[in-house]
């Protein structure tokens, strides 16, 4: 087998065989082909795209590069599992698996870092002093028993195929195609050994789906891959072309999620969390669970609290705040019928709350709170967003990202909100 001859098959549009995809997926792990060859491939198949059969089976070898995980002989709960494809303050991770936990299932959340304009799990929930995401295997499953939740960064040997097609897609302009972000996402979650799994697909411009045709062939793609490896898999196509409820930056999303497990926070964030735990217990078999009642009471609250303590949080320490802040205030009165989820996400970024590179330090305080949301009324003179950063000299860049990032309609312009949930596929 020879990597040029896999090149050229899917340069000119050919299907790749079972065995050039297991053989390149195996060579790339080694180290035999070359970055700049798999960069090569990654191009022909974003711009040829690949069958069913081809992205299963590349999917299927980048699990076979490394360890699969087995919980069902340690846990007495079902486990669910839920995957975001990546938006801007997009914190649901965090109140939501507590909440799931609170109802019956236990919830291995292996979760990942921020890079470019989207946030990561495991950053947010850093700002929290003394949490640690990196456990043994042994550790993730004590978290898991004792709590019933584990939010924790995935070990090297879960798929490391696809950790390092990843970080090389990130820096050649690879990362839309379907198939490779399918194939991507699935072969973690199928290596994790999941018994069922949520997809969040996002819609929007803060997406890597802009629109809802491409969200939903992903999501077909995926949840096609996750049944036929016996994991019970639905998807949500849900709203991202306008932040998640009122904060994009690690320790302001931190804030936020307490409030929505504390019974209050923003409506949106409320509603795609209980959407998809009604999801996760479903596909668990808890049908009778209510979420909604283990918001009410304080459970989630509880398991939350268990599960940062457990992982060397202090769920009561002071949370970090930004050294400087800088307020944009509306610039007329009237309704906000824009607000673009991919400029607040590069502003938050800019400000310091995501990386350029995978070594980058992030700041824990730095993002950006919003407001006011699309359809609200907005008063000319009073805060539109308010900027957070350790770093003033940030203040600059993030606010050219925010210069076009909103539209001010005449009062009494109507609006029509777009639903969260847009769409399900099972
Ligand atoms: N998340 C992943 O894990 N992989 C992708 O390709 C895109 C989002």
């Amino acid at each position: 087998m020879d990597v040029i001859s896999v090149i050229r098959t899917k340069r000119d549009k050919g299907a790749l065989s079972d065995a050039q995809i297991d053989w390149v997926i195996d060579a790339y792990t080694r180290g035999e082909v070359a970055d700049e060859q798999m960069s090569s491939l990654a191009m022909a198949i974003l711009l040829n795209g690949m069958t069913r059969p081809e992205i299963a089976r590349w999917t299927a070898a980048m699990i076979a590069s490394g360890d699969r995980m087995d919980f069902s002989s340690s846990l007495s709960r079902p486990t669910a599992d839920k995957h975001s494809t990546g938006g801007v303050g997009d914190k649901i991770t965090l109140p939501l698996a507590p909440l799931v936990a609170a109802c019956g299932a236990a919830v291995p959340q292996l979760s990942g870092r921020g890079l470019g304009h989207t946030g990561g799990t495991l950053d947010k929930l850093e700002s929290i002093p003394g949490w640690r995401a990196l456990l043994s295997n042994e550790e993730m499953l004590d978290v898991l028993n004792g709590t019933g939740a584990v939010i924790c960064a995935a070990g090297d040997g879960l798929a490391p195929a696809d950790k390092k097609l990843y970080a090389l897609r990130d820096v050649t302009g690879t990362v839309e195609a379907i198939p490779l972000i399918a194939s991507s996402i699935m072969s973690k979650k199928i290596a994790e050994g999941t018994d069922s799994l949520v997809l969040d697909v996002k819609v929007g411009s803060g997406a890597f789906m802009k629109n809802i045709e491409d969200a939903r062939e992903l999501a077909s793609t995926m949840v096609e891959l996750g049944t036929d490896s016996g994991v019970r898999t639905v998807a949500l196509l849900t709203d991202m072309s306008t932040p998640l409820g009122l904060t994009a930056g690690n320790a302001l999303e931190v804030r936020e999620s307490v409030e929505v497990l504390a019974g209050g926070g923003p409506s949106d964030v409320v509603e795609l969390t209980l959407a998809l735990a009604r999801e996760m217990l479903d596909a668990a078999g808890l049908k009778d669970a209510d979420p909604a009642k283990a918001l009410a009471d304080g459970s989630a609250m509880d398991v939350w609290r268990r599960m940062i303590a457990a992982q060397g949080g202090d769920p009561d320490a002071t949370l970090p705040t930004a050294r400087e802040t800088h307020v944009v205030t509306a610039p007329s009165s009237g309704v906000l019928t824009r607000l673009d989820a991919y400029d607040i996400g590069v502003a938050a970024w800019r400000l310091g709350a995501g990386r350029a590179r995978k070594e980058d330090p992030v700041q824990a305080a730095a993002g950006v709170e919003l407001h006011a949301k699309p359809g609200d009324s907005v008063v000319a003179g009073a805060p539109l967003l308010t900027l957070h950063t350790d770093t003033p000299e940030r203040f600059e860049y993030a606010l050219e990202s925010v210069a076009g990032s909103y539209d001010i309609g005449a009062a009494g312009t109507q609006f029509e909100r777009t639903p969260i949930v847009r769409d399900r596929i099972a």
